[in-house]
């Protein structure tokens, strides 16, 4: 039985067989021309829709400056999940899903908009039976977060009544710096119970990093190795093969640490180091990740443990691409990181002295997510000099994306008359051990917020955390000099293979 104030075991049980429904609901979503809703948040409503995870009056409301109807409205969502869902089409479906749906225009600042949006909510709430219960999707630039939740509140749109709901879900960089988060999250609070505010990080919905915890606590074999005894070192890489793409408004001055160290990378940092939580009630959860960030510790000399650099033009797959600099709304003189290389260590009895190198990238080699958990070398080898010389340390590598799980490498005989010893692997893939695709995280976490499940989405204090971990850096690469260089489509800059090679480690050609 959980030891957790508030855990129900019974309802927990009860929830793991019962599919997770979401109850009356509907989702407004600010910012609903932009990238991540057409890609990503559009899609994933029609796929819970086809997957009979939404309500039937379940209701989409898009807020945006586009001069459209709501049959525009429909039209691009209609579009969206042509080009993007992950399951079939259904006419059936389709047409059940664009009865709820509406489209109100304005400015964030316009206060017509938001009366015309409250209203909009209530003749849903008659038509289409949602109950009062409403998320409001912030997928807007992070500075205009504060506007649209004040705004929120002035129209009484963040008013929570009795037996309804009313929840605001953040997209990040929640904040830029410590300061900013800490200001952003005061202001939120001031609005919305914190039991009623999600900050995403996409991250946690994939079902790979949620694997990190069933790999580490639901079997034996891996927890009595998984700490400084064993493990020489982590590698967790965040390696894209795009660019920044029609985004320069929204990556320019905020770059790769900002955009995914201090998030995903961190995230998948914390969990792969923390401690076993006594259950995975949010408390215990949260508990748990919050000591090992609380124990991340920064080299001393950041010039030499940190790398930050800029993608050049380059040949890329046999096509030509900008440089960082040359893109569409890029400043020619822009310091801003396209890529991040940065050491840590971890301050707990588990971790004292085990490195752990955080990489992330645009225009690298290829698209890869993974963490490498390498192993220190046997002691001693009973070899022939030479029987051994090809071999590596062993590794445990979870595949977060593409080609999702698990990897082990280790060292085999070559067949042969003579012992001689070479790396070989062995494999778990996704895609051939379970018949049913995963869900995209936006499907998951979505539905998470409907339901009120907060276990996937980072509390207030890992965002600071994370920025406290972060801010130092980033302070010390505004004060020295530039970024370095690196040809699109490699593996970054030498600088960043000379910071592993003064440790005597080099980096995973993924
Ligand atoms: C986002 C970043 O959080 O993650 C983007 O802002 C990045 O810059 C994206 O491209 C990558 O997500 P995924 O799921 O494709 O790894």
């Amino acid at each position: 039985m959980s030891a957790v104030p508030g855990a129900n075991p019974l309802r927990d049980a009860q929830d793991r067989r019962l599919p997770r429904i979401a109850g009356p609901s509907g989702l407004v979503i600010f910012g609903v021309t932009g990238d991540l809703s057409r890609k990503k948040l559009m899609p994933a409503v029609y796929d819970l829709a086809n997957r009979g995870l939404l309500p039937p009056g379940f209701s989409l409301i898009g807020f945006a400056r586009r001069d459209w109807e709501d049959e525009d409205f429909a039209q691009v969502v209609h579009d969206a999940v042509k080009e993007h869902a992950r399951t079939p089409f259904r006419e059936e479906v389709w047409q059940q899903l664009i009865q709820g749906m509406r489209f109100v225009q304005g400015n964030f600042d316009d206060d017509e908009a938001f009366e015309t949006l409250k209203a909009t909510i209530q003749e849903l709430d008659q038509a289409q039976g949602t109950g009062g219960n409403y998320a409001f999707y912030l997928s807007v630039p992070p500075k205009f977060f504060p506007k649209v939740v004040q705004q929120l509140k002035k129209h009484g749109l963040a008013d929570q009544k009795e037996g309804s709901w009313r929840r605001a879900v953040i997209e990040k960089p929640f904040g830029h710096d410590l300061a900013s988060a800490q200001e952003l999250n005061q202001l939120v609070h001031d609005v919305f119970p914190p039991n009623e505010v999600f900050r995403i990080d996409h991250y946690l919905g994939k079902e790979t990093v949620q694997n990190i915890l069933a790999l580490r606590f639901a079997n034996t074999m891996f927890e009595p190795i998984w700490n400084r005894s064993y493990v020489d070192h982590v590698q967790i890489t965040m390696a894209e093969d795009i660019g920044i793409g029609g985004r320069a408004g929204y990556y320019d001055g905020i770059g790769a640490a900002r955009d995914v160290i201090q998030n995903h990378l961190l995230q998948l940092l914390a969990l792969t180091a923390m401690e076993e939580p006594g259950s995975f009630h949010p408390k215990a959860l949260v508990a748990e990740k919050l000591k090992v960030l609380t124990a991340v510790e920064l080299p001393e000399d950041l010039g030499l443990h940190t790398v930050r650099a800029q993608y050049e033009h380059a040949w890329q797959g046999g096509q030509e691409v900008l440089g960082y600099c040359e893109e569409d709304g890029i400043d020619p003189k822009s310091t801003t990181d396209t890529y991040a290389a940065i050491k840590l260590t971890i301050n707990n009895r588990r971790w004292a002295g085990v490195p752990f190198y955080l990489r992330t990238g645009k225009r690298l080699g290829r698209r890869v997510t993974e963490i490498a958990v390498v192993f220190k070398r046997a002691p001693y080898l009973p070899f022939e000099s030479g029987a051994t010389e090809e071999l590596g340390g062993n590794a445990l590598v979870i595949r977060v994306q593409p080609d999702e799980g698990v990897t082990v490498r280790f060292g085999s005989k070559v067949p042969g008359t003579s012992m001689e010893v070479r790396d070989v692997t062995m494999d778990f893939a996704y895609g051939e051990s379970f018949t049913e695709s995963s869900p995209e995280a936006y499907e998951r976490l979505l539905l998470d917020v409907l339901l009120g499940d907060a276990n996937l989405f980072p509390r207030h204090q890992e965002v600071e955390l994370s920025w406290t971990i972060l801010d130092p850096i980033e302070e010390y690469w505004a004060e020295h000099g530039k970024p370095a260089k690196y040809p699109a489509g490699t593996w970054g800059p030498a600088e960043a293979d000379e910071m592993l090679a003064r440790d005597g480690r080099s980096w995973r050609r993924p």
